[in-house]
């Protein structure tokens, strides 16, 4: 017996395997439970993925005991003090930082595929006025596809990457434009003089009437938010991208499962839930409260932007977050009473008994949403704005998926708990 196996025998039939270890660069070996099945029949069973490994990936690498995120080996403090969302993106999809030239190139590229095309607003129309944003990004993304059906090979390395690019360019024009019919205001092309995230704002919020004046801390905190959102290695998300994207599916439609994955409370749908929380719990003298009826499990009320699956430690892009909100919200001059509820919330929580066994600490979005308000944007856009950020990371999962020879399609097995055989009754005799 090697060093790299563990040897298992099953006590009630004696049979035996050896299940291979595969070590990774960082984190804990895993047990290669592939030939299990074969060897004993028995299958493996491990509800949310707690202790399972669903893929290899050298673009994220998370220790959740010890609060690390690194991008591609970059810790996200470095990258957040240094970088920019573009930067970011191009580091996870090639796995190396950028050198003058290339940033340039990329930026180029992307810049010049942020236009929606003209029968996209058609389809846009087409939904009721007040349909939430989300559920609009959703259906538009997946349309692409049929927009873009010539350079679908996607066995052509040179087609995955364009695809990558369009959608990096064309997320926040199209998710701008679905705010803006949400609202009754005319879509506004994207301004290609401006950078990425000042070119988002302006989509958002310029009126044909008048000029649009944005402090520079705006685009500032937003770039900053879609670093410390653009991955989060096998996020629900990111393993739908890849589930439906193990089919052979094409981009666009395996970003767009990936957007409904994550418009759920329990993942990108947090930080609207938080803002709504927080406004429900209204004053810093009902925190208290909010806080016992969170430790009752018979209330079903959790503490929206608390704990994580991963992170049982600070999360270390809240602590980045945290900063920044205090930043914006001063150089705005915005006076929020949210954020007090939001501090002493925080206060209340970290020191309580429930939480601190519990590591349950704030995580990304317990701050993203006060960020998001400050500079004007709606609680319906929050998860939007994930979205955003997040495209980087689920097109990167995706082109390093689909470049692998050995990627085959996902498909678990379940323990089936319903009725045993039994024959048909017709029914006068039910
Ligand atoms: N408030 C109160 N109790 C909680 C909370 C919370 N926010 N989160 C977990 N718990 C309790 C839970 O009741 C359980 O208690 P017990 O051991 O007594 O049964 C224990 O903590 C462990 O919880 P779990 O549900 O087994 O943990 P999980 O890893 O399955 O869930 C989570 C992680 C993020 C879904 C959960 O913490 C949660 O629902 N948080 C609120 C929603 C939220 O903020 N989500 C955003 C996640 S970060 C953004 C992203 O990555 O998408």
């Amino acid at each position: 017996m090697s060093a790299k196996h563990a040897a298992l025998t099953v006590a009630d039939s004696g049979k035996q395997t050896e299940l291979p270890l595969i070590e990774g660069s960082l984190g804990p070996a895993t047990l290669d439970i592939g030939r299990l099945y074969r060897d004993t029949g028995l299958f493996t069973f491990d509800q949310g993925f707690v202790s399972t490994a669903s893929c290899k990936s050298a673009i994220t690498y998370i220790d959740g005991d010890q609060g690390v995120l690194l991008y591609r080996g970059y810790p996200i403090e470095q990258l957040a003090q240094n970088s920019s969302f573009l930067e970011v993106a191009y580091l996870l999809i090639n796995g190396e930082l950028p050198d003058a030239g290339q940033a340039q190139v990329f930026e180029h590229e992307v810049t010049h595929h942020t236009m929606m095309h003209e029968s996209l607003k058609t389809f846009m129309h087409g939904f009721h006025y007040d349909a939430h944003p989300m559920a609009m990004l959703c259906g538009v993304i997946g349309s692409l596809a049929a927009f873009y059906h010539e350079q679908l090979d996607i066995d052509d390395a040179e087609h995955r990457r364009l695809a990558a690019i369009r959608l990096i360019a064309k997320m926040p024009t199209i998710a701008a434009a679905a705010y803006r019919y949400s609202i009754g205001w005319p879509i506004r092309f994207p301004r290609n003089n401006l950078e990425y995230c000042e070119r988002f704002l302006h989509m958002m919020f310029e009126v044909p009437s008048e000029p649009l004046h944005l402090k520079p801390v705006a685009a500032r905190a937003l770039d900053l938010l879609f670093i410390l959102h653009a991955d989060h290695e096998q996020n629900a998300s990111t393993s739908t991208v890849r589930l439906v994207g193990s089919t052979g599916a094409n981009p666009y439609a395996c970003v767009a499962a990936g957007i409904a994955a994550l418009w759920g409370p329990a993942h990108g749908g947090a930080n609207e839930a938080v803002l709504k929380m927080l406004e429900e719990i209204g004053d810093a003298s009902q925190v208290a409260r909010a806080v016992q009826r969170a430790k009752d499990k018979d209330s079903g009320f959790r503490l929206m932007g608390f704990g994580h699956r991963v992170y049982k430690n600070y999360d270390p892009r809240a602590a980045i977050i945290r900063e920044m909100c205090h930043k914006v919200l001063d150089e705005l001059g915005v006076s929020d009473p949210l954020l007090d509820v939001a501090m002493e919330l925080e206060q209340a929580a970290l020191k309580d008994d429930y939480f601190v066994e519990r590591k349950l600490y704030p995580n990304v979005d317990f701050y993203s949403g006060i960020i998001y308000k400050a500079l004007g944007i709606p609680t319906s856009m929050f998860t939007v704005m994930f979205a955003i950020a997040r495209t980087a990371g689920w097109v990167a999962h995706w082109l390093e998926q689909s470049a692998d020879a050995s990627t085959k399609i996902g498909r678990p097995r379940q323990i089936y708990t319903g009725a045993v055989r039994r024959d048909y009754v017709a029914v006068d005799r039910r």
